[in-house]
């Protein structure tokens, strides 16, 4: 695979020409009456018309074809993608996930789409308000099928095998360890190159924007230079009767036919399209003193709500960094929280627990549902000596922090048959150290 060419910076409004249509842009303006190569103009709005400028995004396309050019949608299959959040009844219990298992490519073939299987979320799509976590497990190319959301953006976590992502902008190749967006209506399509497995965040209505860093400053946690954007690539190409366009509308799926490559793109320009980012660029800032910082110095990526510093979701990560804090109990602390916290691993070994949460497996500790490091990580933490130390070297976990009470559907519950039920048995062990005639805690080896 020849190396793919990307544009540099979040947010940013950007033009490209594939190099094999010289000056396919009009020049100072958006509509010519006749387009240069007589491509069409279409735009895409990813906000309201009359969103203030800082929050208005949209995008020109110039392409061989316009996007409407297709038969009428019909409902398909829905598999395992759903947003009834009422399926099976609410469980506030800690819950963990083996690895989800992906399906063996000698037994059945599953694409990025119908290999996406809702796990929990919460929320009204008509209403532009909530979110869902996807697994995708996939062991096929989509081939002449493409996918775009009606109601949200996906933040796609790949976690085994690296994703080929046909973009009407252009073409993406995302790693595990690696993250990408495709925002609302943009048309993709995947091409997997082994048995494939990862995360998906969907936010309905809205859109990730990076952080405010307060007294941080300029510079920190996820920079905007390192969010990388594809370059403009056309196909001509004819598939009479024969491509897909497959559609997330109000939840459901639903396909329609058309009889050229959605990817017929020949020039763009905008602020408005996907984007990846390499979770090994991000800039980690945490305490070199005493103490905890709270896991929100980790946010890559924020989906506000309309409330001010409460997320709809957020994207956090754990790095490989340095902990130095002295006096200090390391592991993350104990914790109840007003918030959602789902978590997926990557790769490695997650600092809080010592075994089974595994890569490709997940967790969720739900609204003031307890939670922290278990047993045994907290009697090596309280004894351990505090010299600066490697955390999490060779790992990656994340979490996806929601200020939604998040429910669970029966996929994640049963059909996927991979709930740990032993999950809780990791703190039984837990013991009393109190010493009510002794003020003095037990000295640390
Ligand atoms: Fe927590």
């Amino acid at each position: 695979m020849a190396e793919l060419k990307y544009i540099s910076g979040f947010g940013n409004e950007c033009a490209s020409e594939d190099p094999r249509c010289p000056g396919s842009l009009p020049e100072g303006q958006n509509n010519p009456q006749v387009c240069p190569y007589n491509l069409y103009a279409e735009q895409l709005s990813g906000s309201a018309f009359t969103c203030p400028r800082s929050t208005n995004k949209r995008s020109w396309l110039y392409r061989i074809l316009p996007s409407v050019s297709h038969k009428p949608f019909e409902s398909i299959d829905q598999g395992h993608v759903t947003h009834n959040w009422d399926e099976v009844d609410p469980d506030p219990n800690q819950l963990r996930w083996k690895p989800f298992e992906i399906p063996k490519a000698s037994q059945k073939k599953v694409d990025f789409v119908s290999g996406l299987h809702t796990l929990c979320g919460a929320g009204d799509i008509r209403s532009n308000n909530g979110l869902a976590v996807h697994i995708f497990l996939c062991n096929a190319s989509m081939g002449d099928r493409c996918f775009y959301n009606s109601d949200g953006d996906f933040l796609i976590v790949p976690q085994k095998g690296k994703l080929l992502i046909y973009t009407e902008f252009g073409k993406m190749l995302v790693q595990p360890n690696e993250i990408c967006v495709i925002q609302r209506g943009m048309r993709f399509s995947v091409d997997v190159f082994e048995e494939t497995r990862g995360y998906i965040l969907e936010v309905y209505g809205i859109h990730f924007e990076l952080p405010d860093l307060g007294p941080i400053g300029a510079n920190g946690l996820a920079n905007p230079r390192d969010f990388l954007i594809p370059v403009a690539w056309y196909e001509d190409r004819q598939v009479p009767g024969g491509y897909t366009v497959i559609n997330k509308y109000q939840g459901k799926l639903f396909a329609a036919k058309q009889d050229v490559s959605p990817f017929n793109v020949v020039a763009w320009h905008g602020n408005y399209t996907p984007y990846k980012y390499n979770l090994e660029n991000f800039m980690v800032i945490n305490s070199v003193a005493f103490d905890h910082a709270d896991p929100s110095i980790f946010t890559v990526l924020t989906a506000k709500s309309l409330r001010p510093g409460v997320a709809i979701a957020d994207f956090v990560i754990f790095p490989p960094r340095w902990g130095v804090a002295d006096k200090t109990f390391r592991p993350p602390y104990y914790h109840r929280n007003c918030m959602s916290e789902f978590m997926g691993l990557i790769r490695g070994h997650y600092e809080a627990k010592q075994g089974g949460f595994l890569p490709g497996g997940g967790s969720l500790h739900s609204t003031m549902t307890p939670h922290g490091p278990d047993a045994d990580c907290f009697e090596k933490a309280s004894k351990a000596k505090l010299a600066p130390e490697r955390i999490a070297d060779g790992t990656m976990a994340f979490m996806f922090e929601s200020s939604l009470s998040l429910a669970v559907t029966k996929w994640g519950l049963k059909t996927s048959r991979c709930l740990d039920e032993n999950y809780y048995k990791c703190w039984e062990p837990l013991k009393s150290h109190f010493t009510p005639s002794s003020r003095n805690p037990t000295e640390p080896n």
